[in-house]
């Protein structure tokens, strides 16, 4: 039935922000809730799918029964996702990991010193790349984009550069959009360009739209 969609389909989705430390009690991180992920591994499973979460730093209530893996780092959660990887057949990046993390991390609390204090960053490896460099014929993977200007070229190039079957970009300027709101305004694309562009709306019904969407779209085994 058009209920059960991903019945039997193993689903891994990313949520929340990655937390880059600099010393045992300070760190880098960004404002993601959970929510967006969450909405999606709900929606997921309420469509009969398997869903695993990765969850780093959240806010919002992680849901229940399913199985929960809790990460720290982008590093910890790109460990988490690529040993995941070969057994599912969906990837769904709603995750905002950060791009740098300190390039030294203090084991001590640092001391305040001088009137500057320059933090030196490394660039993290680039989950959604590195799946989509081991992704087979069979799997597909979805990423997210939050942007702030020219979001459909940012989008295209994330698409293809990642190797995505689809992107989801959400424009952060629009309010009720992105980071921490119930709420999102998303533009679907995939490799030919826009798909969709609903209003803002909940994210449970972005969730219900994208998962539909990726339904349709997942490729058939073969022989059936
Ligand atoms: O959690 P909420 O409060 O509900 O907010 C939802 C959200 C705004 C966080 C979500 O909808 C979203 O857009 N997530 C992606 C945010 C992000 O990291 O965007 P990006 O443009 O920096 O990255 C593009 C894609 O690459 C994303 O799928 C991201 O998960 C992935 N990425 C980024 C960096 C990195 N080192 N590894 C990655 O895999």
């Amino acid at each position: 039935s058009k209920e059960r969609l991903l019945e039997g389909k193993k689903v891994l989705v990313t949520a929340g922000g990655t937390v880059e430390r600099i010393d045992p009690v300070r760190y880098l991180t960004n404002d993601s809730s959970g929510k967006m992920g969450f909405a999606i591994a709900e929606e997921a499973r309420r469509m009969g799918a398997e869903v695993t979460l990765v969850v780093a730093k959240v806010t919002a209530p992680i849901p229940s029964g399913m199985p929960v893996v809790r990460v720290e780092s982008t590093m910890d959660m790109m460990n988490a996702v690529l040993a995941r990887l070969p057994e599912v057949d969906i990837v769904i990046k709603a995750a905002a990991p950060a791009d740098y993390r300190p390039a030294e991390r203090s084991e001590q609390k640092m001391k305040k010193k001088d009137e500057e204090l320059t933090l030196k960053l490394v660039k993290n490896p680039d989950i959604l790349q590195a799946v989509g460099e081991r992704k087979t014929e069979r799997q597909f993977v979805v990423g997210f984009a939050a942007e702030t200007q020219n979001l459909e070229a940012f989008a295209m190039d994330k698409l293809k550069r990642k190797n995505s079957d689809l992107l989801v970009a959400n424009d952060v300027t629009v309010e009720g959009a992105g980071f921490g709101t119930d709420t999102n305004a998303v533009r679907i694309y995939d490799r030919n360009g826009l798909v969709e562009a609903p209003p803002l709306m909940s994210k449970a019904q972005v969730a219900q739209r994208l998962l539909t969407m990726i339904a349709e779209r997942l490729p058939k085994k073969e022989g059936t």
